[in-house]
């Protein structure tokens, strides 16, 4: 069968950055290490005055195509992935390709353009779109442009206010791609659930202690259906195991638990035995409630385990760098830790090629969805050529006032201007509104 997957992968940061420990803790009375060790959060990126969803995506994707050399007829397909639209009818991607159009000769007017919405899976399935699209020789010898771009508000005071976070990640999917192939199998978890969302609003209604445990069930679901077609996972089949990381601190719950459930009736599991004893089985409690204190007893003793904590340094770890220098993408966010474990490998010469990831994406609302990549060849040049580091390291740094003027400049509801704290360098930039409400774009030089 045609190999489908990433071609190419590009980011772009809000070119502001919130200090968690040293503004935005002093701020909220709190201890530094709540954010950097309890959600493992140390910065998050923010928009300045003149950038958006559209220009984080826009610069993501043109960035994309100055380097594969893509000409706008390449492109077949432009599927932007966001929950953070300002349009309930004109997608975005009808925006993004407009900003393209004004840099490129040629033009996307026989591309397929929309918009996703799942909460935070939608980047997800819109590479899953554009596979099946390839994979159902639909695209004309053409890839697809995904783009996931977010800017992660909550109202201020609210718990989530410290894992915001916006950029954009745009990805080139094409056959026999240099970056990672998918796996055509897939396990979803889905339920109708009320633990994050936005009635038409643009800051969430969340509950935050409950969508910890929806994202954790809608995973353990998914996973299992995943090996209802795949076969059994094992925590040596997966070089690293990228997740849906609303912060980090919550990716080390849900491995945590992941762990546990591939090492079941394995030699793991007999190895751990003289140490910890055998997981708890819920045929050997008389209750519901007895067995769940075992299993947390268990989880507690597994979570010291050398075996434990050496496959989470080695799988999971290297996955959360870029996410606890940026916060929360929503969309992006399964696809920065995808992009984390590739540039760890590169960067510590590790041998990636033809290995696996298991990759694990979740919305709230809720789905969870995994599925297995095999990594490329070219995935070191790719990632040698993101310039994502650099981005990162050039925000400008917020004072917590400051971080509240851009906070407002960004609500929908308030109509504040804000002199920009960067200067825009031949990139997109949002240029105000026009006769329909519409909102308009410029190639800054
Ligand atoms: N030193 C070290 N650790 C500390 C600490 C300190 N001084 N103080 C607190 N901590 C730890 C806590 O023990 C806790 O860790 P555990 O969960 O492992 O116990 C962690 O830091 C966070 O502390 P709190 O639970 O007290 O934090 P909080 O209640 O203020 O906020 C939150 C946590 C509810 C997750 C909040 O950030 C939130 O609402 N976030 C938005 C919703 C969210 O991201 N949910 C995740 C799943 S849903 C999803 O994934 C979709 C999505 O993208 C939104």
């Amino acid at each position: 069968m045609t190999a489908v997957g990433i071609d190419a992968i590009e980011v772009r940061t809000g070119r502001l950055q919130l200090d968690l420990a040293e503004t935005f803790a002093p701020e909220k009375g709190d201890d530094p290490e709540k954010y950097t060790k309890g959600l493992g959060l140390h910065r998050s990126s923010f928009p300045d005055a003149y950038e958006d969803i559209v220009t984080m995506g826009a610069n993501a994707a043109h960035r994309l195509m100055e380097r594969k050399g893509l000409e706008p007829e390449d492109i077949g397909r432009i599927d932007v992935a966001t929950e953070s639209a300002f349009d309930n009818s004109k997608p975005v991607s009808t925006y993004v390709a407009g900003c393209l159009e004004q840099v490129y000769d040629g033009d996307f007017h026989h591309a397929n353009k929309g918009e996703r919405k799942f909460a935070c899976i939608a980047g997800t399935q819109s590479l899953d779109d554009a596979v099946n699209w390839i994979l159902a020789g639909r695209n004309r010898g053409r890839g697809a442009l995904v783009i996931a771009t977010d800017t992660a508000l909550y109202t201020r005071g609210d718990p989530g206010e410290a894992t915001q976070g916006a950029g954009a990640v745009a990805m080139y999917i094409t056959e026999d791609p240099d970056v990672v192939t998918l796996s055509t199998e897939q396990g979803y978890g889905s339920a109708d659930e009320t633990d994050f969302l936005k009635p038409n609003q643009q800051f969430p209604s969340v509950d935050g202690k409950r969508s910890i445990q929806v994202y954790l069930s809608r995973m353990r679901e998914a996973l299992t259906d995943f090996e209802s077609v795949a076969g059994s996972t094992h925590p040596d089949d997966y070089e690293y195991i990228p997740f849906h990381t609303p912060y980090p601190g919550m990716v080390r719950k849900a491995a945590l638990l992941g762990f546990r459930h591939m090492i079941r009736n394995t030699e793991i599991e007999d190895e751990l035995a003289s140490e910890i004893g055998r997981q708890p089985r819920r045929e050997d409690f008389d209750s519901r409630e007895e067995f769940d204190d075992a299993i947390r007893d268990h989880m507690d003793d597994l979570k010291e385990t050398d075996a434990y904590r050496e496959w989470y340094a080695d799988a999971i770890e290297p996955t959360l760098s870029i996410s606890s220098q940026v916060g929360n993408w929503y969309t992006g966010s399964v696809h920065l830790a995808r992009l984390s474990a590739l540039k760890h490998a590169a960067e510590n010469d590790v041998d990636l090629a033809g290995k696996k990831l298991l990759v694990a994406s979740y919305g709230s609302g809720a789905q969870a969805e995994f599925h297995a990549e095999t990594v490329q060849a070219g995935f070191r040049d790719e990632v040698a050529a993101c310039n994502v580091d650099e981005q990162i390291d050039a925000r400008y740094d917020l004072t917590f006032g400051e971080y509240e003027d851009v906070h407002d400049r960004h609500n929908h509801e308030k109509s504040s201007e804000l002199e920009p704290f960067t200067q825009p360098d031949a990139e997109f930039v949002f240029d105000g509104w026009g006769p329909m409400n519409e909102r308009k774009y410029t190639y800054v030089e």
